[in-house]
């Protein structure tokens, strides 16, 4: 064992080895129910589908997708000035009371917790767990912005020379264009929404093309709870047409998008070419995100956590594991473990409590994935691959990926994020800081996993990576909002942090006021 450490480069003063820690969830066998008990979002709220069976599956039955109208581009023009005429007043709402219109919203919305989650499993494909942990997002999104909001938008008192007073305030911007995914079709969008409408600006928003029915809800939940009309409308239509129209839209103050790193620097270009006032972009993108594995590791906990992260919400998360890097010592037996547990995995229908994995969001998402697939299985060690039952017209879930693994040779070969329940596993020896600075190349840098029982070493290899989020000992997605500010750096994403301390005031102005006393 000793051996095996100095060659992963492990310097003696490291080699006191902390004790086992495992994950409440993480127990043995390994648990197969990728929602199981015990999660809970950032309020302390129990996030386990099973107890909610009864309402939620009466909700799914009572709910039908409202048909959400196309925003028509030649109106552009006049939804902005709308946009604008809101904002006069939206912008001198005292703090307080728009944050009690959000924190109105979020009450509302936990009491709709049903209907909203079988919007998301008939509209999105979500599971239950997925939808049930979404809304609770959601409403954490809308309290916290709230309070932050009232936290930093109070003009703070600068020390200076004896004779006048200086003050720093925040202020408003102006209109907003939000611009959200599919992926998280409630909680991103209502994260973009409340960051933008708490610090007083107005909004455009535009959600997923696939996805407009939750954010037609979200939006009516919002009006009902006080936000005024002008004050956030939606733009539902493709991104090559409304999208574009908004962002060209002269006099817009800032952009926030989510979504891939090819339409991030689309708008980012579109921006850019524009006259007039420098308009800012946070943008929030993907990630070909890794977990590093050391000999130290323990295997049951790396299955599991390799298993939530990579084949959770069928893999379409931006924070999801893509690349496994697991130390040679150890790598039969977590690969083995990994391909166990995976076949034990239920994908199918999203309506079905019992499902962990769903279908991914359409036929060309699906087509996508299943090119990358073939392309693995002819140059690529198959892992574990589960039989594919989806090609047929007999499948009767469309676009289902069966979570499938493969082992590829280098780091380097992974150079694509593929958005669906599909893990790359890449063998490595040596030092495991040269392996973070392979993943570093990548260019990306959302989130890593590192697992390893050496805290010096897990702690220098975080340093060393650059991602926005590192995850040790645990999975790797699922950030809550406030605890874990979520966001990236490089292709992954300008920052600031989603349900961070940082987030709001990239939405506002700033103003120093120096007065001769
Ligand atoms: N915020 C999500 C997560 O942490 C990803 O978008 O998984």
């Amino acid at each position: 064992f000793v051996h095996q450490l100095a060659d992963e480069s492990v310097g003696m003063d490291e080699l006191l080895i902390s004790p086992l820690r495992l994950e409440p969830e993480a127990s043995l066998p390994l648990p197969l129910d990728l929602y199981g008990a015990g999660r809970r979002n950032s309020a302390g709220l129990d996030l386990t589908v099973e107890p909610m069976r009864a309402p939620l599956l009466a909700a799914y039955a009572a709910t039908a997708l409202p048909a959400v109208p196309e925003f028509d581009v030649k109106t552009t023009s006049s939804a902005y000035q709308t946009s604008a005429m809101s904002y006069q007043k939206w912008s001198k709402t005292p703090v307080h009371e728009r944050s009690a219109i959000l924190r109105r919203a979020a009450d509302a919305l936990e009491a709709e917790l049903p209907r909203f989650c079988a919007l998301m499993v008939k509209e999105a494909f979500k599971t239950w767990g997925d939808s049930v942990a979404e809304v609770r997002e959601a409403a954490d999104f809308l309290r916290y912005y709230a309070n932050e909001a009232e936290r930093i938008m109070v003009p703070v008192a600068l020390p200076g020379p004896t004779g006048e007073s200086n003050e720093l305030r925040l202020t408003a911007r102006g209109v907003w264009v939000c611009i959200s995914p599919w992926n998280f079709p409630l909680a991103i969008f209502m994260g973009q929404v409340a960051a933008a409408l708490a610090t007083g600006n107005t909004v455009l928003a535009k959600p997923a093309e696939q996805t407009p029915a939750v954010a037609f809800e979200a939006v009516r939940l919002l009006h009902r709870a006080g936000v005024p009309e002008g004050a956030l409308q939606l733009a539902h239509g493709p991104g090559d047409t409304v999208g574009a129209a908004l962002v060209a839209q002269p006099g817009i103050a800032g952009v926030v998008f989510t979504g891939s790193t090819e339409v991030a620097r689309i708008i980012n270009r579109a921006l850019a070419a524009k006259d007039g006032p420098i308009v800012p972009l946070i943008a929030e993108t993907g990630g070909i995100n890794a977990m590093l594995v050391d000999s130290t590791a323990l295997p049951e906990q790396v299955a599991d956590a390799v298993l939530q992260s990579s084949f959770r919400s069928a893999g379409q998360r931006c924070s999801a594991l893509r690349l496994l890097c697991v130390h040679e010592g150890i790598a039969d037996g977590v690969i083995e473990m990994i391909r166990g547990a995976a076949k034990e995995l239920v994908a199918g229908d999203p309506a079905d409590l019992a499902t962990d994995v769903g279908p991914v969001i359409d036929r060309q998402a699906w087509g996508a994935i299943r090119r990358h697939l073939e392309r693995l299985v002819s140059t690529s060690k198959p892992v574990t691959v589960i039989e594919d039952s989806t090609q047929s017209a007999t499948n009767p879930i469309a676009n289902l990926i069966p979570p499938s693994a493969f082992e590829v040779a280098a780091v380097a070969d992974v150079q694509q994020e593929i958005f669906g329940p599909v893990l790359h596993i890449v063998r490595w020896r040596g030092d495991p800081a040269a392996v973070i600075d392979q993943i570093n190349a990548l260019g990306y840098g959302l989130t890593l996993g590192i697992q390893t029982r050496i805290d010096s070493r897990a702690q220098a290899l975080a340093a060393r990576a650059r991602v926005g989020n590192v995850y040790i000992n645990r999975n790797m997605i699922g950030a809550v909002v406030g605890v874990q500010p979520f966001g990236g750096e490089g292709l992954s994403g300008t920052g600031p942090k989603a349900g961070g301390p940082h987030y709001l005031a990239r939405f506002c102005a700033e103003q120093t006021v120096t007065v001769n006393t």
